[in-house]
């Protein structure tokens, strides 16, 4: 591309930028009332059917409907509406995968903390988390006193996780696996789903008690190969007896220095031969690129732990390989900006 192309380019993403905010809380809205699914439902609606089903004042419900056209998630033809062919794929539905859990979840409990990104990050600690009652020093510690909203979080969180979860089920390399221990498994969708495509796995989820309780209603259909052991994977031993041991989504969470820890920990209760993977967010390797990458970094830092990003893979292999992990690789590129780095012991 010539540079005149890129500037372009950088300008109308500057434009679309300075207005995403407000357009976000709108799609997020929408799928609050339910708007996508009641198109879905209906095929097309008149503003008079729309208005009667969300019962919002028509002035407001104007406005709003201008702003979701506005993305083109909505179209409008001849006075009625009808959800964007995008819209119907991923906001449209109830189900576990729907993008409209993780739109909810964003709303609920990221951005609003993302104002005090300047705070925060001059603070150098996750000044936003004061918003959530309690001295434990992470907001997914926190969230177990309000369990409504970490109900909402979690199911955002399965949403997503399932959405990115193909690339890590499908590696061959679990096809070997006997018994993992998912180290901060949250509610077992993942373990769920390996279980499921690997019939001689036996998965153990590992994740803080309340977490654990959220868990216990989904792992019940494979409930013979997923068990759940509730702790806390900075001051509670690993158990002995898994083969391999998975952090997913989880040590990106971290500094270096805990990282680190925690991979020596898995080290030391695995056998000889015994794997690990670690599964999650890369940035580019020179730190330029990643659109997601660079949403989770400020995430934590402002409010979930005050540390952590999601780091390139040749930090996490330079961290295995300080651990005591041998073979240490990493398969990059897989979708939404994920690597998943191995290494065995
Ligand atoms: C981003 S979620 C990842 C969940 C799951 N592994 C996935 O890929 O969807 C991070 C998980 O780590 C758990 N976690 C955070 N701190 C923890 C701790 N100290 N001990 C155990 N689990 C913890 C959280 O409760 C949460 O379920």
């Amino acid at each position: 591309m010539r540079d005149a192309d890129q500037d372009d380019a950088v300008y109308d993403r500057f434009l679309f930028l300075m207005n995403a905010p407000a357009l976000f809380n709108a799609v997020a809205t929408s799928a609050e009332l339910r708007i996508f699914r009641f198109l879905a439902d209906h095929d097309e609606a008149t503003f008079d059917q729309i208005q009667e089903f969300t019962d919002l004042p028509r002035h407001q419900l104007r406005v709003l409907l201008q702003a979701v056209c506005a993305t083109g998630l909505l179209v409008r033809r001849d006075g009625r509406y009808a959800n964007s062919a995008t819209a119907l794929e991923l906001l449209a539905s109830d189900d576990d995968d729907s993008w409209a859990h993780i739109i909810i979840g964003w709303k609920e409990v990221y951005y609003p903390a993302f104002g005090q990104m300047t705070k925060a990050l001059r603070a150098g600690t996750n000044t936003a988390l004061d918003a959530y009652p309690g001295d434990e020093p992470t907001l997914y510690q926190r969230l177990s006193r309000n369990p409504e909203l970490e109900a909402v979080f979690h199911r955002a969180m399965s949403a997503f996780t399932l959405r990115s979860v193909d690339a890590l089920v499908h590696r061959p390399e679990f096809a070997d696996v006997r018994h993992l221990l998912d180290v901060g498994g949250g509610d077992g969708t993942t373990s769920i789903r390996l279980a499921a495509r690997h019939p001689e796995l036996k998965s153990t989820v590992f994740d803080i008690p309340s977490v654990s309780k959220l868990a216990g209603g989904k792992t019940t259909s494979l409930a013979d190969r997923v068990d759940l052991l509730p702790g806390n994977m900075f001051t509670d031993e690993f158990p002995l007896g898994p083969d391999a041991v998975l952090f997913s989504h989880v040590l990106e969470i971290f500094s270096g220095d805990q990282i680190l820890a925690m991979l020596r920990k898995a080290y030391d209760v695995l056998p000889a031969g015994g794997r690990v993977f670690l599964y999650g967010y890369n940035v580019s390797d020179d730190e330029t690129s990643g659109i997601f990458s660079a949403r989770l970094g400020l995430y934590f830092n402002v409010l979930a732990s005050g540390q952590g990003m999601a780091y390139p893979a040749s930090d996490y292999e330079r961290w295995l390989g300080q651990a005591g992990f041998r073979d240490v690789t990493t398969v990059r590129d897989l979708p939404f900006e994920h690597g998943l780095s191995m290494g065995t012991k």
